[in-house]
């Protein structure tokens, strides 16, 4: 590899259930990841954003079952669910991941194979309580306070069950260890603390398998055709198999250059994902296929969106549409409030009207105001142009708040990222308020100031709208056609448009 080239970034986000249809929560996470990429991509970076859905296991299955049709078919119309949400959110991917797909597939067998060859993997036998209805064994965490087990998990029986095993017990030092030189694995602090702990108590090894005759709806495993994989070896191996990772090789200098260009990865996951998938599983597994500790990805690790407090979820009947309120508000109304209606790491509650409080406050009065407002003077002072003003009079850029936003990106505070972009609005107003350029238009000998006022405000606009282009892409890209500049172009030569309103203020 040469390693003068600069490096890609490389994006995930976790993959999504394709048992039931995507809701807000998802979408959150996939924005997030987006306004990631795009904000590097504005700075000039190469970016791989990977994103998908996680096709396999018993979840599927029964779904599919209940559906009464074959889990191929189920997951493709979910599939094709989260694909659209996508597109509708303009969430830009480079890069799709199927869980189903051969090239996935290839990959996972790959790596079991290498990892049975090295004695990681075993067959054990399992005997304990198990419980029909949700297809697992029941461990003494799953008990009440009496010692039962709760009507949640139907009906009971004792089985034995062989299975293979994952060596997972035999790399809890090192993962002690990487955590504890590696203060950033881990982001916010506190779940690298919640994870840390959690590895402390790491006992047992990681069962991988189901047998064909209770879950067939999976990988199957390389060196026993009566097992499929289940689940997190299929799962987390799409943050690899989509990047270009050869199965063959386990010393990493030998992977492909495109792999090698883009690893190792910032990882967005939700909080329930951190202990054990993400934090144990997956750097373990990792660590085990031969990845050294400066090639361990970094986990960033947000909260949740909840309903009036609760999980919103499927089962309990509370799941917000995200493809209702796209029709109703349009898509950058659902990415802006998604992004400045929670803090990195926090869960918060997700309420319709704080989406249409936050547009109407931020969007339709302060900015689109503004906005209509320059580009209305513009038209009728200047006939719709304006040139880089003399140098008597200097720009009022440097009150205008900008300088938080790097900042604030870098430590993922997206929500602060936006009041830096907005926070010209009202010193603009002001700016304009001041010098008013409806008393200027009238002075002859004030030509220059006017003009000077006028320019500052349309391109304190344009510098606004390119901050808030990650996070608003329509909205931006709106702003920038009526300010009629490129992003790729420099200087304007033609005329400014007439306004039409970006933001239409939404009625209560
Ligand atoms: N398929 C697994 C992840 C495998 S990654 C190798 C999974 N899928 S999921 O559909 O349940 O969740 C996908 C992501 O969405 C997770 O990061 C999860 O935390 C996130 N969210 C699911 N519901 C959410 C909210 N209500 N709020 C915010 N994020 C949420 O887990």
């Amino acid at each position: 590899m040469n390693t003068e080239m600069p490096k890609t970034f490389f994006i995930t986000t976790a993959i999504d259930y394709t048992n039931s249809p995507p809701h807000v929560g998802h979408a959150y996470e996939k924005v997030l990841a987006d306004v990631m990429a795009r904000y590097r991509r504005l700075k000039g970076e190469k970016v791989f954003f990977l994103t998908g859905v996680d096709q396999h296991g018993q979840k599927v299955q029964q779904s599919a079952a209940k559906a009464g049709i074959p889990p191929a078919e189920f997951v493709k119309d979910i599939t094709q669910k989260f694909i659209e949400l996508w597109k509708k959110l303009d969430v830009t991917y480079d890069e799709w991941a199927e869980t189903t797909s051969d090239r996935h597939k290839k990959v996972v067998q790959g790596i079991l194979q290498r990892l049975f060859d090295a004695g990681q993997i075993y067959k054990d036998k399992q005997a304990g309580y198990y419980s029909i209805r949700q297809e697992q064994f029941l461990t003494d965490k799953e008990r009440g306070p009496e010692g039962e087990f709760g009507p949640e998990w139907g009906q009971i029986e004792f089985r034995e069950e062989e299975n293979y095993y994952f060596k997972l017990s035999d790399h809890k030092k090192w993962l002690l260890d990487y955590l504890e030189k590696r203060h950033d694995a881990v982001i916010p602090d506190f779940r690298q603390t919640e994870l840390g702990n959690a590895v402390e108590k790491l006992s047992s090894d990681l069962c991988i398998s189901r047998p064909k005759s209770r879950l067939d709806w999976g990988i199957e495993l390389p060196f026993d055709k009566d097992f499929v994989n289940y689940v997190w070896f299929d799962a987390l191996t799409n943050y690899i198999s989509f990047a270009g990772y050869d199965p063959s090789q386990s010393d990493i200098r030998h992977q492909p250059s495109n792999f090698l260009d883009k690893w190792p990865a910032l990882q967005i996951i939700g909080k329930d994902i951190l202990v054990p998938a993400h934090g144990i599983y997956w750097l373990i597994m990792l660590h085990a296929i031969g990845f050294p500790d400066e090639q361990m990805p970094q986990l960033l690790v947000h909260g949740w969106w909840n309903l009036g407090g609760a999980k919103m979820s499927k089962s309990a009947g509370n799941i917000i549409d995200p493809f209702v309120l796209i029709d109703k508000y349009g898509s950058d109304a659902l990415r802006y409030y998604l992004m400045i209606g929670i803090a990195p790491g926090q869960d918060a509650d997700f309420s319709e009207e704080h989406l249409i409080q936050f547009y109407n406050r931020d969007l339709a009065n302060n900015l689109g105001n503004l906005l209509a407002r320059t580009l209305t003077m513009i038209r009728k002072y200047r006939q719709g142009r304006v040139h880089w003003p003399s140098p008597n009079f200097p720009p009022p850029y440097k009150c205008l708040g900008w300088g938080n936003y790097i900042k604030m990106m870098n430590e993922f505070a997206i929500h602060q990222c936006i009041y830096a972009a907005l926070s010209a609005a009202t010193p603009l107003n002001q700016y304009i308020e001041e010098h008013k350029p409806w008393a200027l238009v009238n002075d002859s000998n004030e030509n220059n100031r006017l003009e000077a006022v006028l320019y500052y405000a349309a391109d304190s606009l344009r510098i606004s709208a390119i901050l808030l282009s990650p996070i608003l892409p329509k909205a931006a890209h709106g702003i920038f056609d009526q300010l009629n500049w490129k992003m790729d172009l420099t200087g304007k030569s033609e005329r400014f448009r007439k306004p039409v309103p970006l933001f239409p203020r939404i009625q209560l």
